[in-house]
């Protein structure tokens, strides 16, 4: 067994805001992702997937943000014990990158989007900005060169020309390209992509996830890939961890997941995707419960035909119940053998 490339052991996060009024975003959450894997993040809104995305980052505002415990292990370092400067120079943007929903305000209107590109390679290769000196011509030229070979990558056509455009000019699928591409520049360890296509029509979205599923396939990039959409989960990724209102509540490959779902809260999931056979969507009946004071036990209990008291007071334990798939209910015994 190889070792996970990171691993989110037992994340408890609040916001605060206000001395008596705490969101509980994320409660003990357990995930990992091993080398080269994609692993898909699921959940409805509000469940805390891009809170556990910043957290990997370290850039969670705290302000009114606090990590209240848990470990974020990444290549066996925990990111929670690093120092902010460590995290700049070694982590953030170079070892672990971001592909961001929003593709517009993750792009400065302001400077062309070669002068963006360049500046995040030049960035990559120094340790603090003050560095930014040494940056010889023919280092610029070699970015250059090297920056016109990712956007040929990412199929963005004539990229000498591209380069001098604002972001403005670019499509929001192209914007996405174009941030895919820098993403990647820094050859990074691991790649989150937070709903990336997410804003795009159909047929657009499915050329981005083809081409993402290809050039991170091709460099061994792992990646944590956050979605609301099992559709695109069951195109895309090697192992699935679900998510509800900041527990993490069954984690498969994805297949198998697919095949047996065994949450009740996979199983409304899996019931709700479209069908066309279909002539409604299921739907799951009940809301998200509020994060201030969010229900004890399992969080999905208000919601579920199945709770009884043990599931009000206690948080189930991770089971397993196939080859790597786990499951928090207590529908199922230690031995993962659903009991009714
Ligand atoms: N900066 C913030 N301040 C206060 N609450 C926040 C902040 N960011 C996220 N939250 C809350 O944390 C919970 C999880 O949000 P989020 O991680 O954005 O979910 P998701 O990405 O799954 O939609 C939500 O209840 C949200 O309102
Ligand atoms: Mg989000």
């Amino acid at each position: 067994m190889t070792s996970p490339l990171l691993e989110v052991k037992d994340l408890t996060l609040h916001f605060r805001l206000d001395r008596h009024v705490v969101v509980e975003a994320l409660d003990r959450v357990n995930f990992f992702i091993n080398p080269g894997e994609i692993l898909g993040l699921v959940g409805e809104s509000g469940c805390g997937k891009t809170t556990a995305a910043r957290a990997i980052l370290g850039v969670v505002p705290s302000p009114p943000g606090e990590l209240v415990s848990g470990q974020i292990l990444f290549q066996g370092q925990d990111l929670v014990q690093m120092s902010p400067r460590q995290l700049n120079t070694t982590i953030r943007g170079k070892a672990i990158t971001m592909i961001p929903q929003d593709t517009i305000a993750s792009l400065n209107p302001l400077f062309t989007v070669g002068t963006q590109m360049l500046d995040i390679m030049r960035w990559k290769g120094t340790q603090t900005p003050t560095f930014w000196s040494r940056y010889s011509w023919k280092r610029k030229r070699q970015h250059r060169s090297q920056l016109i070979d990712m956007l040929r990558q990412v199929q963005i056509p004539t990229p000498e020309r591209q380069l001098r455009k604002f972001p403005h000019e670019f499509s929001g699928g192209q914007r996405q390209r174009l941030l895919i591409a820098m993403a990647l520049s820094t050859h990074p360890d691991l790649l989150i992509a937070d709903e990336p296509t997410t804003a795009l029509d159909v047929t657009i979205q499915a050329q981005i996830l083809q081409l993402l599923k290809r050039l991170v396939r091709n460099r061994g990039v792992s990646v944590l890939f956050i979605t609301h959409d099992l559709g695109v989960v069951a195109r895309l990724c090697d192992r699935v961890t679900v998510m509800y209102a900041g527990q993490e509540m069954e984690s498969a490959p994805t297949a198998s997941l697919f095949s047996q779902p065994s949450h009740p809260y996979t199983q409304k999931l899996l019931e709700s995707l479209p069908d066309p056979g279909k002539e409604e969507m299921a739907g799951i009946p009940g809301v998200v419960p509020s994060l201030i004071n969010p229900p004890q036990g399992c969080r999905f209990h208000t919601r579920c035909e199945f709770a009884d008291d043990t599931c009000r007071q206690e948080r189930p334990p991770a089971v397993c119940v196939a080859p790597q798939h786990t499951v928090r209910c207590h529908l199922y015994d230690a031995q993962g053998k659903r009991r009714r």
